[in-house]
Formats: C-alpha cells, structure tokens, sequence
C-alpha cells in the first residue's frame, strides 16, 4: 500500500472547458489567475493539445502556439501538459511522420513538458512515431491506455498494453477513461493488476459523466495509483473530471494527502465561476449538462448522443431515436469493437445514424471503409466477415503500421502555403495548417 501523497493534474485549462464549455475559454480568461495556479502545487496543469488547439484557431481567433507561449511565460514551477492522438496529432486523419515529428518537438519547443499520447485503437504502432519524438525532445511522455469495456478487453490485455508502453520508453501510463465507464471497483481491481507489473507511476483519467468519477477515483487511490485528474468545481462533474476540492478535502489528514491547499482551490473556483458564466454568455452554451448513468449501457458520452441526434434531425429521422440506442452497441461489435473516442466514436456513431435511416449498412462512408481496411490500425476484435464483405468487397485489410503509407508532408505544405501567399510561414504556421488547412488560411487572412 502507497502513502505518497496523491499527485493531481488540473485539467481547468484543458479538459475541463473542453467538457462542458464546448473548449471556448480564451487565454484572456486564464491570464488573471495562471500565477496563483502555478503556485498550487500541483503536479501538472493540463491546458494545450485536444481540442484546443482547433477551437483556438477556429472560434476564438487566438494563435494556439502563441497561447502555450503565453503559458509557459507565467507558469514558471507547474509542467504544462497536452493531450495528443498520436498519428492523428491533433487533427482527425493519420498525417506522416515528419508532420508528426515537427508537432511534437515545436510542441515542447514552445512550452510543453508532459505529452500524454494516445491512440483510439490502443494500436501502439500508431503511438511509436510521436513518442520517440517525444523523447527526443526530452518530454516526460505518458502513454495512454484508452479503457473500454467489450469481450475482447479484459485486464490483462490492459496489462499487457501496459507493459508494451513501458518498453517503448514510457515515463508514466494513463488510464484515459473518457466516458466515465470505469466503475469503482473495477478501477481498484485494473490499478492493483497494473501496480503489480509496472513500475512507472500510473494517472488516471476519468469523467464524471456516469456520476461515479469520485468513487472510483477512490478505490483507485486505496489500489495505489499515483496521479489523478481533476478540475476546479465549476469545471467540474457532469461530464467533467470529478471536482479537484472534494478530493483534496476527502484526502486531508490521511496518509495520501494531496498537500494542497483547500482555501487557495476556494479563490480559484470563485474566480472561474465568473469565467464560466461569462463563457455561456458569450458563446450562448447551455452548461447545465446533467449526468448520464445510461452510458453505462450504450457506452455513448452524452455530447455525443446529442450530436447524433442533431444529424438525426438534420435526415429527418429523429423519430428513430431509440434505434440508435440499440444500433451503436450493435456497430460498434461489427467493426471490431473501437474504444469510442476520437476519431472512431464519430465513425461509428454517423454509420448507426446512417443505418437507422437508410437500412443497415445501406450507405456505407469512407471513414468506415478505411477502419475496415486497417487504414486507422488493428481493431480489438476482427470485423464481422458480412459486413467487411459488404464495405470492401475482396479488397485486403493492410497489416502494416497505416502511417508507413503516408509519404513525407512537410515540403509540400510549406509549398502549398507559399502559393496562398505566405512564404515565409513559420513551422508552427506550416504545422496549424497541416491539421486545419481552410480554418487556418482563414485564420492567417485576418492575423498575419
Ligand atoms: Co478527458
């Protein structure tokens, strides 16, 4: 049993807005309050990398790389961490090596010493590129382990993943649980099967959207895990991290206390309820998202169903909303059984909007194709022989690492660039446009 103290990562900065104020807080919203975070004590302060760097170029006009300068500027003691999707970076399809290697090492460059890398398949091929980067320039890297639950996960695969991470030079591994399925006890059974193999620390990630985040954050801190993610009350729970002063308070005087000061977490929440309340002002957000236990079931996040059923609306078949309760579950064993996370929970979710509106497997996008055809990597489970029949007739699922059929990019953007009208473009430029080609033009019209 551990008696260190509980080391916590504030995901405010990152995640925390990202779940329930759709990723619209502006450095401005930051600035008055990034010294005081940084002499919380925290371990680490989650705040660049997932959507982040999108929103920041698409709906709030502000240059992503110049936010993480601004932040190392004034975090000066606390790492700063991102979140990246490995050979997705953070954009939504597989991009070649050298974009990937440029991302992470100007990533770092530019004020990141935490890059928590993971990959919607757990497919570690598509993680070796970005982590060796990562390591190159000198990050501490924390490989992620994206939990899901199905017949073909059980705890010792999660081990055996683990372990793999490890030897690909892991600093740390993360449990990254993003649709709060983890339950309580289960968590305190994965960790203890985890702590008993590996010897890097292990973080967990979890989402309060089952309203279960507190106590299987618990049970995994009585099993020994070392590091949590958490978030200031008002970007806390719903679907959220569970809330960072419930936890430093549950864990005062006890053996694995956090050290963290309840009353200085006080200021800081007073102060970002006004910025929440200004961010759903400002960008008419409804923040009242209550939680969901039906996840448990569907293993569908909630911001998810509702955009499903917005496509719904949008086809005219709204009506068959139910359906696609039953249908996600059923898509989601046919292809392999994904993880639902980025990209594949869109790929799966359009594909059951699609059969409940057309008939099965009537219309059949890209996107699904290509995860049959491995193009995304190796799914957990093989896919159901039908419906790979159906999608991609006698065509060859590759069994190669996908990103070994992407040639170098990095030339041709900063060519393609140059024709639009910036030749001097900066990596960081070439990178943005890399990921978000239309939104980041967009961007450089009114900005450069
Ligand atoms: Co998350």
């Amino acid at each position: 049993m551990t008696n260190n103290p509980v080391k916590i990562v504030e995901t405010v900065l990152r995640d925390g807005h990202q779940s329930l104020t759709a990723t619209r807080m502006r450095i401005t919203d930051m600035l008055p309050v990034l010294e005081q975070l940084d002499d919380m004590g925290y371990y680490a302060l989650e705040a660049w990398g997932g959507a982040t760097f999108d929103a920041c170029l698409r709906f709030l006009n502000e240059d992503p790389w110049e936010r993480l300068r601004t932040l190392r500027k004034h975090l000066q003691k606390t790492p700063i961490q991102m979140l990246l999707r490995g050979q997705n970076v953070l954009g939504y399809n597989h991009y070649a090596d050298d974009v990937v290697r440029e991302f992470v090492h100007r990533s770092v460059d530019n004020g990141v010493s935490i890059i928590r890398i993971f990959d919607a398949l757990n497919d570690t091929r598509n993680l070796e590129c970005a982590m060796r980067a990562a390591k190159e320039a000198g990050a501490h890297v924390q490989g992620c382990i994206v939990y899901t639950i199905s017949p073909y996960h059980k705890d010792s695969d999660f081990v055996k993943l683990g372990q793999e991470l490890v030897q690909m030079g892991a600093d740390s591994i993360c449990i990254k649980d993003m649709a709060g399925l983890l339950r309580p006890y289960a968590a305190e059974k994965l960790i203890r099967s985890l702590k008993a193999e590996i010897n890097i620390p292990i973080d967990l990630h979890t989402h309060f959207t089952s309203g279960m985040g507190d106590m299987t954050y618990l049970k995994a801190i009585e099993a020994g895990v070392d590091i949590i993610d958490t978030a200031l009350s008002p970007f806390a729970a719903s679907t959220s991290q569970p809330c960072t002063e419930s936890i430093v308070a549950t864990l005062e005087g006890s053996e694995r206390d956090t050290g963290l000061q309840l009353t200085k977490l006080h200021d800081l929440a007073d102060y970002f309820k006004t910025v929440k309340t200004n961010l759903a002002k400002d960008f008419n957000l409804n923040t009242n998202i209550p939680i969901d236990p039906k996840v448990l079931t569907f293993q569908i996040p909630g911001g998810m169903l509702s955009n499903l059923l917005n496509q719904m609306k949008e086809m005219g078949v709204a009506d068959k909303y139910p359906q696609l309760l039953e249908e996600m579950p059923r898509v989601r064993a046919e292809l392999g059984y994904p993880p639902l996370v980025t990209p594949t929970s869109q790929i799966v979710g359009s594909m059951s909007v699609l059969n409940v509106a057309l008939g099965r497997y009537k219309m059949i996008p890209r996107e699904v194709k290509d995860l049959i055809l491995g193009k995304y990597g190796r799914t957990p489970a093989p896919v159901d022989p039908g419906i790979k029949r159906l999608a991609i007739g006698d065509a060859k699922q590759i069994d190669h690492r996908p990103a070994d059929d992407i040639q170098p990019q990095m030339d041709k953007l900063r060519q393609q660039l140059a024709n639009e009208g910036y030749p001097n473009a900066s990596t960081e430029d070439v990178l943005s446009y890399a990921l978000f080609p239309e939104v980041a033009l967009n961007f450089f019209k009114n900005n450069r």
